[in-house]
């Protein structure tokens, strides 16, 4: 009897502290390969295709490494190839699953919000509306319904003095497995709105801007990769029989193309869509992108590899304005790196990461005219990858925001604002 009740006990806790997460990567690796050529690159990224492994970080410089993860049965037959190139696969993280057990805390599920846990997508919003209605400074707003219809919201935080202000706006979580890209907004959210160390920059910057966030751009991803595939990356629409999602950052419309950096392959992490704007996360996204006419700045936050980038994402072209851009990137690098030593790369798209067309960053400066349109690549550059752990949360926050706070008071003066 009391074994029964015991495990009885037993079941019902491990039921309620095992987070429902259904797909495991017990055993899978990260790899780190560093190429020797740029045929190598190539080469690399036909091996990954072929064994269909989701390809973590791809470099640009042959200085930089290429992270990919492989599954169990793949790991002797992979290494193998990659010896055969004449490489060194090094094994990076030797356990993804481990990983993700260490960050999946009981702390990060539980219902009520805080600053320096990962949240789910219910208590971001909740706590959106409760900054709106305790704070003057903010007013929380929708800016449209997910595939699955959860609420895409965004806080407007100004100081309500005087008129005509540029904007700034920075979203998170496009590519739903990368959390701390929701944490830093959301970090940017409770300095901006409480400034509670009473930091007068903050209020000399709210002086000359209203100040826009989205913490969770990719709700139906995000949930899904917290409640069944750590990994998931894309949004949710069921694409083809099988195969869900599009990687909402290679469906904008300007020069969208599959086959530049994306997948025609419903299948692939890094579809593109069938058409330009076929999701509806990405047309709630260009709808307010260019309906904000006032915004001169845009950070879309992702992780991982420390970047502060801009465009063109499409090209390796540069645009004719690049020298205001890389200025603005390194003033906030070097801010970035007095914080926590974090040292973030800074150029253009395609010459320091890769080509990739379709990315939000394009379409808000080519479209819509944002001027200052950037992709930003928080932590790390591999040791815990897209399983970012809780303790990077803080850290995380406060020296990408001491990057925002530099590179927006330069912009100040840069532009005569
Ligand atoms: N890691 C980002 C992605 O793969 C980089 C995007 C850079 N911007 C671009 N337009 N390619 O989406
Ligand atoms: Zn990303």
């Amino acid at each position: 009897m009391w074994t029964q009740l015991a495990l009885a006990v037993a079941l019902v806790v491990t039921i309620w502290s095992t987070p429902s997460t259904t797909i495991r990567y017990d055993g899978h690796e990260v790899l780190q390969i560093l190429p020797q050529t740029i045929e190598d690159v190539h080469k690399l990224i036909s091996l990954a295709k072929k064994y269909h492994l989701d390809i973590w970080k791809s470099p640009r410089y042959l200085n930089e490494t290429f992270d990919v993860r492989v599954d169990p049965d793949q790991i002797t037959d992979f290494v193998h190839d990659i010896e055969s190139l004449g490489l060194k696969a090094d094994h990076w993280i030797t356990d993804v699953q481990k990983l993700i057990d260490e960050v999946t805390h009981t702390r990060n599920r539980r219902a009520t919000f805080s600053i320096g846990a990962f949240n789910d997508h219910n208590s971001i919003n909740s706590y959106l509306n409760s900054l709106a209605s305790s704070n003057p400074r903010v007013t929380v707003h929708s800016m449209g319904q997910s595939y699955e219809g959860r609420d895409i919201r965004y806080v407007k935080i100004s100081n309500n003095v005087g008129t005509n202000k540029k904007a700034i706006y920075a979203d998170g979580g496009i590519h739903a497995r990368e959390w701390l890209a929701v944490t830093t907004v959301l970090y940017f959210i409770d300095q901006i709105a409480n400034n509670p160390t009473q930091d007068r920059t903050i209020e000399a910057l709210l002086g000359k801007f209203d100040f826009y966030f989205a913490p969770v751009v990719n709700p139906d991803g995000y949930e899904y990769s917290r409640n069944h595939d750590r990994m998931w990356r894309k949004n949710r629409r069921p694409v083809v029989s099988g195969c869900y999602g599009v990687d909402i950052n290679r469906n904008f419309a300007y020069h969208w193309n599959p086959d530049n950096g994306g997948s025609h392959n419903p299948c692939e992490e890094v579809h593109s869509g069938t058409h330009a704007t076929s999701e509806v996360e990405t047309k709630i996204l260009q709808n307010f992108l260019c309906s904000h006419s006032n915004l001169i700045a845009y950070l879309n936050v992702h992780t991982y590899g420390q970047y502060w980038i801009y465009p063109w994402g499409y090209t390796p072209i540069l645009p004719s304005d690049y020298r205001d851009l890389d200025h603005l990137g390194r003033t906030a690098a070097t801010a970035i790196r007095h914080t926590h030593g974090k040292v973030f790369t800074v150029g253009e798209d395609t010459r320091v990461l890769y080509a990739a067309a379709g990315g939000a960053d394009d379409y808000a400066k080519g479209a819509c005219g944002v001027k200052y349109s950037y992709t930003v690549e928080l932590r790390d550059t591999g040791v815990h990858g897209f399983v970012a752990p809780q303790s990077y949360i803080i850290p995380a926050g406060e020296e990408t925001f001491a990057g925002f706070k530099a590179f927006a008071t330069e912009l100040i003066h840069y532009e005569h604002l």
